[in-house]
């Protein structure tokens, strides 16, 4: 199999139209088979859900080319089981996740060749999607859906890859205390652009959001979640409920305890805790982000430096990130049920 002719090394996170995407429909009360088309151009009512109302979800995972040459995927049940309960709290019928699995691998194998080689530091990044398709004009869920998932290959989310960034602390609220920040809804990012957008003017890479009801706790940022070590090397991570419950979070935890031996905990954490210097080093973690070492956070003028530095991954950062790409691109042994092979 031929490769793509692309500078892998120097691919940003951007948009490639690939060659197949995976497109199921539902209607009258069921789901379609679904299929592959070549077709990128998605052709919707007017009045469609998504268009009026917002009505969509979506996931992002990876393939990767691993050392002996085989393409994986990483937990695409997790993002399934994630898709299912976005699809819930929306009011849209939910697509099996095993059948999001399979569509996933089909997607994945008939876009081989634009899985970047191992070693490249890209990626193929995938992104299932649904929305309304149905017209509505009333405030209510639309009768139609859509489900897509297109391939497209990426380089780092954050220019510069494992050189430490600056986050702010944001006055603006990403999630309700009984909203919808525990579901991947496309709401959730709508209302995060002008935040983002005012943070890069401001020299920020990303905002990091307090919880909305008390704005004392660490909640997350616009798209990843965040972790901090202690000088111990006991990794904490924050608990609420209205967050993103993150794919690779999840799978850092285990790695921290079950691989490293680190002491993990997650719970609430304040944004006192982090300005009393409880942690020495902090990270954003995400399937995009991977893990994004934070060098420090600005609080409305007050710095808040972590001892890692601006220079490079801290010490327990630095061994998280090669355990958890290891096992992604096969060097390392993964637990029972992390890796799914396509070839
Ligand atoms: N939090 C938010 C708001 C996100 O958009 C993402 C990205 O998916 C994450 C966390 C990280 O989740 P995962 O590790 O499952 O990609
Ligand atoms: C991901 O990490 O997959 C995300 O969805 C984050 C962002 C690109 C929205």
């Amino acid at each position: 199999m031929e490769k793509k002719n692309i500078d892998w090394a120097n691919l940003g996170f951007g948009y490639h139209s690939t060659d197949y995407r995976f497109v199921a429909n539902y209607k009258d009360g069921a789901w379609d088979e679904g299929a592959l088309t070549t077709d990128d151009k998605v052709v919707i009512s007017e009045c469609a859900g998504v268009l009026q109302y917002s009505q969509s979800c979506f996931e992002g995972l990876k393939a990767y080319t691993t050392e002996d040459g085989h393409i994986v995927t990483f937990r695409p049940d997790l993002n399934g089981e994630r898709l299912e309960n976005s699809a819930k709290r929306l009011e849209m019928p939910v697509f099996p996740k095993e059948k999001f699995v399979e569509a996933c691998l089909e997607v994945i194998k008939a876009n081989k060749e634009w899985v970047p080689p191992y070693g490249s530091g890209a990626t193929l990044y995938l992104r299932p999607y649904m929305f309304g398709s149905g017209p509505v004009i009333g405030v209510k869920p639309a009768d139609e859906y859509q489900f897509r998932i297109f391939a497209t290959p990426v380089g780092p989310y954050f220019k510069g890859g494992a050189k430490p960034i600056v986050v702010r602390i944001t006055d603006f609220d990403r999630a309700a205390p009984h909203g919808t920040g525990h579901i991947k809804a496309g709401l959730n990012y709508a209302m995060s652009l002008h935040a983002i957008v005012d943070a890069h003017n401001n020299g920020y890479a990303e905002n990091m959001y307090l919880d909305a009801a008390t704005r004392t706790k660490i909640e997350e940022t616009g798209g990843a979640n965040i972790i901090f070590i202690k000088p111990d090397g006991t990794f904490v991570t924050p608990k609420s409920n209205s967050i993103l419950p993150s794919v690779t979070r999840r799978s850092l935890e285990y790695v921290a305890e079950h691989y490293l031996g680190m002491k993990v905990e997650e719970r609430e954490v304040t944004l006192a805790e982090v300005e009393s210097g409880a942690f020495s080093e902090c990270g954003l973690c995400g399937t995009a982000a991977v893990i994004s070492p934070i060098g420090r956070i600005d609080d409305h003028g007050k710095e808040i430096c972590f001892a890692s530095g601006m220079e490079e991954m801290g010490p327990y950062t630095k061994k998280l990130y090669d355990t958890l790409t290891g096992i992604q691109m096969g060097r390392i042994e993964a637990p029972e049920g992390w890796i799914y092979k396509v070839d």
